[in-house]
């Protein structure tokens, strides 16, 4: 608690600043007047997400699982205002807010933007959402072939480059943590 209300003053005075709490990005996706199904979209995307930085970081993986929390919750916050480019209108808010971290990583949660080259952080978020269809987990190859037949053609090419470093990502992930929780299915409903 000290913490943050220490964060908070050097927030205020540019000095350094604590990362946006869950209560405060749960009040953003309110203020933003998120709808219901992204909402309870962005919750599945985040017990995918927390789940899996849970295990990897019980595994010895160093990865930071406040910002994991935070940006999973908020990575569809800007899809009320916009669809193909919804990914950059959350990060511009979000780096409004000076919440920069968080920012980045809703920045590149598009299939088109998965490289080796991300965070573990940044890949996690982006691999949960690629588990999900609204408010359903599906698999990886599932989620990518829905894709290829939902967007316009040429978006078939970038998902093909794409998924092969998913899937390396996936593998990576779950002989880490365990090949029997590939299928997530203690988080299913
Ligand atoms: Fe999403």
């Amino acid at each position: 608690m000290l913490s943050e209300i220490l964060g908070r003053i050097f927030k205020d005075e540019a000095v350094c600043f604590v990362m946006i709490t869950r209560e405060e990005a749960l009040g953003l996706l309110k203020r933003e007047n998120v709808p219901e199904h992204i909402v309870r979209h962005c919750f599945l995307v985040n017990r995918i997400a927390n789940y899996l930085a849970d295990e990897l970081v019980e595994m010895g993986v160093n990865a930071d699982i406040d910002l994991v929390d935070v940006a999973s919750l908020l990575h569809d916050v800007g899809r009320i205002k916009g669809t193909t480019n919804h990914q950059d209108i959350g990060a511009d808010m979000l780096d409004e807010l000076e919440e920069h971290d968080v920012a980045k990583v809703v920045r590149i949660h598009g299939v088109k933007k998965f490289d080796k080259a991300l965070s573990i952080e940044e890949k996690i978020v982006n691999y949960a959402d690629k588990r999900t269809k609204y408010d359903e987990i599906y698999s990886l190859d599932d989620k990518l072939d829905d894709g290829i037949e939902r967007y316009p053609l040429e978006f078939k090419e970038i998902i093909e480059r794409v998924r092969p470093k998913l899937k390396k990502f996936e593998d990576e992930v779950f002989g880490i943590i365990g090949e029997d929780k590939r299928g997530l299915e203690s988080l299913k409903k």
